[in-house]
């Protein structure tokens, strides 16, 4: 396995690959590895000949007030995940690497942002779309996967490709949870105990979300339910919202499939998750 900090030198090396016919396949990461990173690794080993995982806390996604500079970090460990996970290359740039002096061109996707957590972080996923296009275009992946845990990052990267022709296929991957039903989640660190256990309701109310919403029950009713369950939490909650997979939209009724997606903060970790639902 190689590590790369250099941009330039990642791309040579990747480049160099293709040229001799391998296929690429690319998990972009934060670090602090955790089993649903290691399960995109192992989903896009199955899609590739050359795997690529790149560890980038990226400064442009975090609003001034959130957590970037306590997003836990940890090389040496996630070094030795990707090690076991058979990665052949970690790109481990540096933030003036990839953002040198002057930089100022930034890739905006317009109406998706503005929906669910969108609307809480401004211009996270400017930043969300901006690393990831540089990524892309220094990795030059064939494949790219990306964890349904961020439901709306998924989505705003593929209109993000599809939007400006660039040629990776995206894959989306399930999200893995503790044993409790907890989306893993690098913010999961941030909880203390009694924190830890608050937090296994927002997938109790996903899950009566479902329930009801497959029983026949309107989305306002079914969101109403789902706040008595989370208020439960203690925490602070940013939205309920009962969705078109695609669009984002809130929906009225519900036909025959949707996203039930929440967020809320607890102590000092913000967490998300959501649920598809299908008739
Ligand atoms: P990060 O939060 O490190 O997540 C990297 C990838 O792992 C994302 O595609 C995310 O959806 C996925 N992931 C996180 N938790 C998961 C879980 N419990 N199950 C399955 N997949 C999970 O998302 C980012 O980093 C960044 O925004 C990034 C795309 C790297 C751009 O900076």
């Amino acid at each position: 396995m190689i590590v790369v900090r250099s941009p330039k030198k990642a791309h040579k090396i990747c480049v160099n690959k293709k040229k001799k016919g391998k296929t690429i396949g690319f998990v972009p990461t934060m670090g602090a590895l955790h089993k649903g990173h290691i399960s995109l690794i192992k989903k896009c080993k199955d899609l590739c000949d050359f795997l690529v995982v790149s560890i980038f806390v990226n400064p442009t996604q975090f609003g001034p007030k959130e957590d970037f500079k306590a997003y836990p970090r940890d090389f040496k460990k996630d070094k030795k995940i990707c090690e076991e996970q058979g990665v052949d290359l970690i790109f481990y740039p540096r933030v003036k690497d990839m953002y040198p002096e002057g930089f100022e061109t930034y890739v905006e996707v317009e109406k998706l942002p503005q929906h669910l957590c969108g609307l809480f972080r401004p211009g996270h996923f400017r930043g969300v779309a901006t690393v990831v296009l540089k990524l892309f275009n220094i990795i030059q992946p064939d494949v790219a996967v990306f964890g349904k845990k961020d439901y709306q990052q998924l989505r705003v990267i593929e209109k993000m490709v599809r939007d400006l022709n660039v040629p990776v296929k995206i894959v989306g991957g399930q999200t893995v949870r503790e044993k409790d039903g907890l989306a893993m989640s690098s913010r999961n660190w941030y909880l203390n105990e009694d924190e830890r256990k608050r937090a296994t309701l927002l997938r109790k109310a996903l899950l009566y979300g479902k329930k009801l919403l497959l029983q026949g029950r309107k989305p306002q009713v079914v969101k109403t339910e789902m706040r008595k369950i989370l208020k439960k939490a203690n925490g602070k909650i940013d939205y309920i919202s009962i969705c078109d997979r695609f669009t984002l939209d809130e929906i009225k009724e519900f036909k025959k499939d949707c996203l039930i997606a929440v967020a809320v903060k607890i102590g000092r970790a913000r967490l998300i998750d959501n649920i598809e639902v299908e008739k």
